[in-house]
């Protein structure tokens, strides 16, 4: 059968956009130098202890120089502080064909009040796609072949990251859209309130994709038995289906299935007892004992939901949480990272995440957030710029620059808070403290990460600002 005619989308400087494609900077990678902000309290190896592990590839990992000094391997956590055309170039040596997760949330050129550069003024949507196509080109190439690229934007590019993303990854690889639901309730809306942006999703090979899933929810329980993480089930068994009184014991105790449920009852649990599936659990102090059925945790999933709701408002609390309240004014909640990076690798827990548009680091603290649930080896890679932090309301910004200041709060007696002069320092400091607070509960976690930039040429020939 013939094919339709693939369709592609043109505008104003798309060919200025895509000879970037042809010509690499001559850029390199470089440890950056450590600024004055984070101490060892924050729980990550210093600047040169982690260069000192960098230069030897882990086993089995691809190294790649970058015509530089510092080697970077597929078994290295990465932040890098830098433009991220550079850095997708330079990832082209150590990462080429080995992501499994790209999540981007790219500027949207809505021209709000933000902390981060978000128009691009009179270039419009023709600029924007300048600036996303090159980019995207490069991340198909870091795709696995069962590797997915999410894009989040709202509905101000919408429209024209679906048809650039159709041309560049194929029209047949795209997945379609989750709803992200980010706010609920009213507002002073001129027309109506909106709530919600979207995730496009592509494949590099949508043959090679598996389902979007995401762990049975809450109240469900996983344990790891024997070093095998399991759903854990202690109601299944019930004395009788339907609504119980609160308070009045629903589970029926291995002791009572005769006298409940009968013989049959009792010699099917007997023969899951036999095979492994349920295990007998002492009740409290009644002497009885529950039936609990484990389920092995990569086979207790459900498919993910179209709209997945994880409200802005949490991922002010997440920063907050971190004593990083009030430097970034709408970092992505970590649930939400959390859940996509999750559908894609529920059983592929050595997967490699990257996140080109990093912002807060919001994807780096949700890699390390799953690797203590489920002790995964996610890594993940962080490209962002040294953007002076803008004020947003309310915040607390810092000193022009690469780095960040320690300031003393009003009352002595408060811990130093530490104020981020760009998004790249307010990154690295939400990564370091992330995997600090990870660790004191899961001190096998791996959170180290080495600290890059790029140094090289300039500024890449004809690359639009944004
Ligand atoms: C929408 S924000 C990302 C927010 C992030 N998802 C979070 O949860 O904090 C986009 C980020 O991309 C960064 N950015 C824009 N252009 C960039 C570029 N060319 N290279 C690297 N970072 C860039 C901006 O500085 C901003 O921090």
């Amino acid at each position: 059968m013939p094919q339709p005619p693939q369709l592609t989308v043109a505008w104003p400087g798309k060919a200025d956009a895509e000879a970037l494609l042809g010509s690499r900077p001559r850029a390199r990678w470089a440890r950056r130098e450590a600024d004055g902000a984070p101490g060892p309290a924050s729980g990550a190896a210093s600047a040169e202890v982690r260069g000192a592990s960098a230069v030897e590839a882990g086993p089995g990992g691809k190294a790649g120089e970058g015509s530089g000094g510092v080697r970077v391997t597929q078994d290295d956590n990465v932040l890098v502080e830098a433009d991220n055309l550079e850095a997708l170039w330079l990832l082209q040596d150590s990462h080429a064909g080995a992501v499994k997760v790209v999540y981007i949330d790219p500027p949207y050129n809505t021209g709000n009040a933000l902390p981060y550069k978000d128009t691009f003024g009179q270039a419009g949507h023709a600029g924007w796609l300048s600036m996303m196509l090159p980019r995207l080109a490069l991340t198909k190439d870091l795709l696995r072949s069962d590797g997915t690229v999410f894009v989040q934007v709202d509905d101000t590019e919408s429209a024209y990251v679906t048809l650039l993303g159709n041309e560049i990854f194929g029209e047949e690889n795209y997945l379609g859209a989750f709803v992200h639901q980010r706010a609920k309730g009213g507002g002073n809306a001129k027309r109506w309130v909106r709530g919600h942006d979207y995730i496009h999703v592509w494949a590099r090979d949508i043959t090679q994709v598996g389902p979007f899933v995401r762990e049975k929810q809450p109240p469900a329980r996983y344990e790891t038995i024997d070093g095998e993480r399991y759903l854990v089930e202690d109601d299944f068994l019930r004395v009788s289906f339907g609504k119980y009184t609160r308070g009045s014991e629903r589970r029926l105790m291995y002791e009572d299935i005769v006298s409940v449920r009968g013989e049959a009852k009792k010699a099917e649990i007997d023969a899951g007892i036999a095979m492994g599936r349920y295990v007998l659990r002492p009740w409290g102090d009644t002497g009885k004992h529950a039936v609990v059925r484990l389920t092995p945790a990569d086979r207790a999933s459900s498919k993910m939901y179209s709209i997945v709701k994880a409200l802005g408002e949490t991922g002010r609390r997440d920063l907050e949480a971190l004593g990083l309240g009030g430097t970034f004014g709408y970092p992505k909640p970590v649930e939400l990272l959390t859940t996509l990076v999750l559908s894609q690798t529920f059983e592929d827990r050595d997967a490699i995440v990257l996140d080109f548009f990093a912002g807060s680091g919001t994807t780096g603290e949700a890699v390390l957030a799953l690797n203590a649930r489920d002790g995964g080896n996610r890594r993940f890679v962080l490209v962002q710029r040294p953007e002076a932090l803008r004020p947003v309301a309310g915040a607390r910004t810092g000193a022009e620059g690469t780095g960040g200041i320690r300031a003393a709060g009003d009352d002595a007696a408060e811990p130093i808070a530490f104020v981020p002069g760009t998004i790249s320092a307010l990154c690295r400091e939400r990564v370091r403290r992330a995997g600090a607070r990870l660790r004191a509960e899961h001190p096998e976690l791996v959170t180290d990460f080495l600290d890059l930039t790029v140094v090289g040429e300039g500024p890449l020939p004809g690359e639009p600002e944004c």
